[in-house]
């Protein structure tokens, strides 16, 4: 387990797509897991400005959106598919083709979840999971309670996550569930980058690096995988009892 705290939140996040980069290098045909949500995008900026500079080449890189909200077509503007289209894969040289969403419009949920599975399948699993964590622990939609041995799946959705959703859905309803990677799939990834940045996430950080190892905080499960880094800025950090750098 690797804490990097950075001074901001831009430093923390340009640290972390410093990292994809390079798993990009060593591996240009990596398989990346890839969340949305507000902490990411400027992690996407930072990927987005090297790969226009040129030293950036994702041609190869097979991109895993890690969830999906139940019953959000990939072209709603609330899709998590949308979002990462808008933020990244439409400003770089990823290939279509390789670009893998689970499909919150999908008739059959466990259908939907089994292609995904095939297809990590295919990719043989991921190289490098990149994360954000949610107030309540979650890792992807893993919510509280996930099972560690828990795959892609139909979940149903922590009310507080609902609500953290609400402002993308206006006075439309908030889904109540997700397609969601599972925590036996981020565990198996062969790298885990977790990135929390600001005060309001200090406190489950500190949980999360510094409590038990449970399922009532997914997170937690993260300090169990060998190659785990946690990357934070100095408010996201400010609630561990031994802050590091
Ligand atoms: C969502 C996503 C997660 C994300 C989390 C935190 O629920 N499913 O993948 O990590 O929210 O989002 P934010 O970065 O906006 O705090």
């Amino acid at each position: 387990m690797e804490i990097l705290t950075l001074p901001t939140a831009e430093a923390a996040c340009v640290r972390a797509a410093e990292i994809v980069a390079q798993a990009v290098v060593v591996r240009p045909e990596a398989a990346l897991g890839l969340p949305t949500g507000r902490t990411p995008v400027p992690i996407y900026a930072e990927l987005v400005r090297r790969r226009r500079a040129g030293g950036l080449r994702l041609g190869a890189v097979r991109a895993f959106g890690l969830d999906e909200l139940w019953g959000v077509p990939a072209s709603a503007p609330a899709s998590f598919r949308r979002e990462l289209d808008g933020a990244f894969y439409r400003h770089v040289d990823i290939v279509a083709a390789n670009i893998y969403a689970l499909d919150g419009a999908a008739a059959d949920a466990t259908a939907e979840a089994a292609a995904y599975e095939a297809a990590l399948g295919r990719a043989g699993g991921l190289d490098l999971a990149l994360l954000g964590i949610g107030g309540n622990g979650h890792i992807a939609f893993n919510e509280p309670g996930s099972p560690f041995a828990s795959r892609t799946r139909l979940v149903a959705l922590a009310a507080e996550t609902r609500e953290a959703q609400r402002a993308a859905f206006g006075t439309a309803p908030v889904p109540t569930h997700a397609l969601t990677i599972g925590i036996a799939n981020i565990l198996e990834a062969r790298r885990v980058v977790l990135v929390a940045t600001g005060a309001a996430k200090a406190e489950i950080v500190a949980r999360a690096l510094e409590g038990t190892v449970t399922e009532a905080l997914p997170a937690s499960v993260l300090r169990q995988h060998a190659a785990a880094t946690f990357v934070l800025d100095e408010a996201a950090a400010s609630r561990l009892t031994a802050p590091r750098r």
